[in-house]
């Protein structure tokens, strides 16, 4: 077989392509020559390999803003083969110089193309073969007409756009991407290299995925699965998982460019909870700075910053402010920002060593240097204020970075950073290099200067801007949207997207940032942000307002029923952020995380189809601005209408692929939104409160929708300090069984020393029909049936300890 490294004339360094030399066993892995490079294949675990290639055979630092260091240095020893070795779940060949992983029992995970690798100057490019099979997803937020990257090209350069569906690069840069759907089953790949990375996958050549990068490491990991959920729990092993938030950060969000004064924002909070919309947050964007420097307060119209937070907070609705990163270039004027900054020299440098100034917000700012810790160190300590104040959040926008007035919207490539960090050796560094990692550090900056702050506080940053692993340290949305159809469909898939590339709490601006949403389009638009991970109403300065009571009574009516839908179902996104903190596993995922059949199903428009979790399946119409009818494509084992409450039945697919999937037809209404129920759910709810501080009055719900493989979890704690890494949570499984005597309903051993704030628990058995008699450790307990909505229900004490309830038909 032909070489296969081929060498374009821009490297001449290198010998024509040669035959690859035989495969040099490794404890962790395996080596392999190919004419003057090397090429390192290392088992991290059982189911990640890393991959590095060093062009001259010298392996470069091994360094990463993405993957921390222990996981970087993890491995597990192999069984060397022939041709590579095996672990104890994948197989590696490096046969003829081309990477091929499969399965245990030889089925294709991954494999390269028969010419992998070319190296031209300082870039290189690798193929990887792109099976008829396969679909792409993650790569974050990236635009798109559909879920699936499939035939679309990509490049990796944080950029600060209005975009549309067809704009590329946005804001973040995640170069991490799930192919699904292959004979091996899906895997992941994350190429760490933070320059203008490209993803070609099947656009230029249909069968092939094509990964080019003009500069840096070639280094890259690949995760086998084989299911999708797999992969993004140890995508979130290999990069980290996003820590738990406040619980406040689960309700409902205000904002708006900008709510210009102390007595707007307390109008808009009077009128929030005058309307009886549920509401935790409330946004500061710039306009509440002196003259937009940063970590300034406009004392004109916002006189007592702390006084505003203290009454809101009595509310129960926190305060978040925007503290982007450029500052004012205003030396002498008592700015401490810049003062303390310049003295400590921790702005980024010209190449010829003076500070690099460019224009934002404030005009001519400067920018803090976040890949030195000196300097994130420094910024960390310019919260101490803000958090005195009681500042609840913090907001790090234009941090690709934005810079005015340039054609390229940031700085020169050759303006310099300084890298001192993590196991990098010190070093300077090009923006061409640094320009990806800035919003990430950006935040990691601000979350750990408040980890220090305030030390046993969750902290809560959000991003616009981030790299892969910047899950860690901030939550995300997807920038400056517009309000149209077209960006309502694209953000379910750019959240589902994010939801797989480690950032699970993400959200888009409900109501579109640009250009006023019609009365229509903002009420679907609540709809279905009720069902993301972050729910934040946000609209630009100069656009119609777009507060959820804006459109009249009958449109507030709707908003409101689904943002007390959300308040309701907390418990249920609760236990989410606690799975999500401890697996990875996203809220929001698209249909075929937990049901793979799904994938391929055809029967069915699942466009705008999405699960929170396992156990609610949201389909929103995929023609949001028709009447048409469209089928819901309904796993097997049985599903229930959230809002009825009933059981629904579909009818078979006439597509063979979509398996037993069975199909149903909605009809789109503006005021409902179809939500399932999977049959087998124990689905917890609380008694509404109009803030997530208030205590619920009432028992907890826990409503079971019989059926296989029936649980529920619940999970408590404060909501916002980190108690809950000392015992202070309270985490149960609740199963229910069926048998001839009737449904079983176990309560397992509870976890942790929190006490909830529930004394009796109200169960609602649904699908019953007729009365029964129910029993608790031998005790009879009153049960009420309702012959119209199907259900059973009755009132137990907490169930704090193992117990079991019977439920016997009579
Ligand atoms: C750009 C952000 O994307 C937007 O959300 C914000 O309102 C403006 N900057 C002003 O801060």
């Amino acid at each position: 077989m032909a070489a296969h490294l081929v060498l374009l004339p821009a490297f001449p360094a290198m010998a024509a392509p040669s035959s690859a030399a035989a495969v040099s066993p490794q404890r962790d892995g395996a080596e392999m020559r190919i004419g003057t490079a090397l090429l390192r294949v290392t088992a991290l675990t059982d189911q990640i390999v890393r991959i590095r290639i060093a062009r001259d055979g010298r392996f470069p630092e091994d360094a990463s803003w993405a993957v921390p260091a222990a996981m970087r240095k993890a491995s597990v020893a192999v069984h060397p083969t022939e041709d590579g070795f095996t672990t104890a779940q994948i197989r590696v060949r490096l046969a003829d110089g081309r990477l091929t992983v499969e399965d245990l029992s030889g089925k294709v995970i991954s494999q390269d193309t028969i010419d992998p690798l070319t190296l031209h100057g300082t870039g290189f490019t690798l193929r990887k073969q792109l099976p008829i099979s396969e679909h792409i997803f993650a790569l974050g937020d990236k635009t798109g007409a559909d879920l699936d990257r499939r035939g679309q090209t990509y490049v990796d350069w944080n950029t600060d756009v209005a975009f549309s569906s067809t704009r590329d690069p946005i804001y973040k840069s995640i170069p991490f991407f799930i192919a699904a759907g292959g004979p091996g089953g899906s895997y992941g790949l994350l190429l760490d290299n933070t320059f203008r990375a490209a993803f070609d996958f099947g656009h230029v050549d249909a069968d092939s995925t094509i990964i080019s990068a003009p500069d840096g490491p070639i280094d890259y990991y690949l995760i086998a699965g084989p299911s999708t959920a797999e992969v993004v729990r140890r995508y979130t092993d290999l990069t980290g998982r996003a820590p738990l938030p406040p619980l406040w950060a689960l309700g409902y969000q205000q904002s708006r460019y900008s709510y210009m004064s102390a007595d707007e924002v307390r109008q808009i909070a009077a009128r929030l909870r005058a309307e009886k919309v549920p509401t935790d947050a409330m946004w500061l964007d710039i306009d509440y700075q002196d003259r937009n420097r940063p970590f300034t307060v406009n004392t004109k119209t916002f006189p007592d910053l702390a006084g505003l937070t203290g009454e809101l907070k009595r509310d129960g609705i926190n305060l978040i402010a925007i503290t982007d990163l450029h500052i004012a270039r205003a030396a002498n004027q008592g700015y401490a920002p810049y003062d303390s900054g310049m003295a400590g020299k921790h702005f980024v440098r010209n190449p010829d060593g003076s500070t690099f100034v460019g224009p934002v917000w404030p005009g001519p700012a400067v920018f803090p240097d976040f890949t030195d810790k000196g300097a994130r160190d420094w910024w960390g300590t310019l919260y101490k204020g803000f958090t005195a104040d009681g500042i609840a959040g913090f907001w790090n926008d234009m941090n690709e970075p934005a810079v005015f007035e340039t054609p390229t919207k940031t700085m020169p490539l050759d303006t310099v950073h300084h890298i001192a960090s993590d196991d990098f050796a010190p070093r300077d560094a090009t923006h061409a290099e640094i320009h990806n990692v800035f919003g990430m550090q950006n935040t990691r900056a601000t979350y750990d200067g408040l980890r220090k702050l305030r030390p046993d506080e969750r902290a809560f940053v959000m991003t616009r801007a981030t790299y892969a692993g910047g899950q860690r340290y901030a939550v995300t949305w997807t920038g400056d949207n517009s309000s149209t159809w077209d960006h309502l469909r694209l953000s379910v898939h750019q959240l589902i997207n994010l939801g797989l590339s480690g950032f699970s709490w993400a959200g888009a601006d409900v109501g579109g940032f640009t250009g006023g949403p019609s009365a229509d389009l903002l009420t679907r638009w609540f709809e279905i942000g009720a069902f993301t991970p972050i729910f934040r109403d946000h609209s630009a300065q100069g656009a119609p307002r777009a507060e959820p009571w804006v459109d009249g009574p009958d449109h507030l009516a709707i908003r409101r029923r689904f943002v007390e839908e959300r308040y309701r179902l907390m418990p249920y996104f609760y236990a989410l952020a606690d799975l999500n903190a401890r697996s990875g596993d996203p809220l929001m995922r698209p249909t075929f995380y937990d049901y793979p059949g799904l994938l391929t199903a055809r029967g069915c428009d699942q466009s705008m189809a999405f699960t929170v979790g396992r156990s609610l399946l949201v389909a929103p119409p995929p023609k949001m601005e028709s009447p048409q009818s469209y089928d819901v494509c309904l796993p097997a084992g049985g599903w229930f209408d959230l809002w009825s409450g009933k059981r629904v039945t579909g009818h078979p697919s006439p597509d063979q692929r979509d398996g037993d999937a069975l199909l149903l037809t909605e009809t789109p209404r503006l005021d409902s939104l179809p939500v399932y129920v999977r049959a087998g759910t124990i689905l917890p709810r609380q008694p509404l409160v109009q803030s997530l501080a208030e205590t619920p009055k009432g028992p907890l719900e826990l409503h079971i929708y019989p059926g296989d493989n029936c649980s529920g979890n619940l999970y408590l704690d404060d909501g916002h300090s980190l108690g809950f890494t000392r015992g202070a949570f309270l985490r149960q499984t609740i199963r229910c069984t069926r048998d001839s005597r009737g449904l079983h309903i176990l309560f397992d051993k509870r976890e942790g020393s929190f006490k909830p704030w529930w004394q009796r628990v109200a169960i609602i058995v649904h699908d019953w029909h007729g009365s029964a008699k129910v029993t608790q450790a031998g005790k009879s307990v009153d049960a009420t049936p309702d012959a119209t909505a199907e259900t059973l229900g009755f009132e137990i004490a907490d169930p704090a300890r193992v117990s079991e309830v019977t439920v016997v038909a009579s």
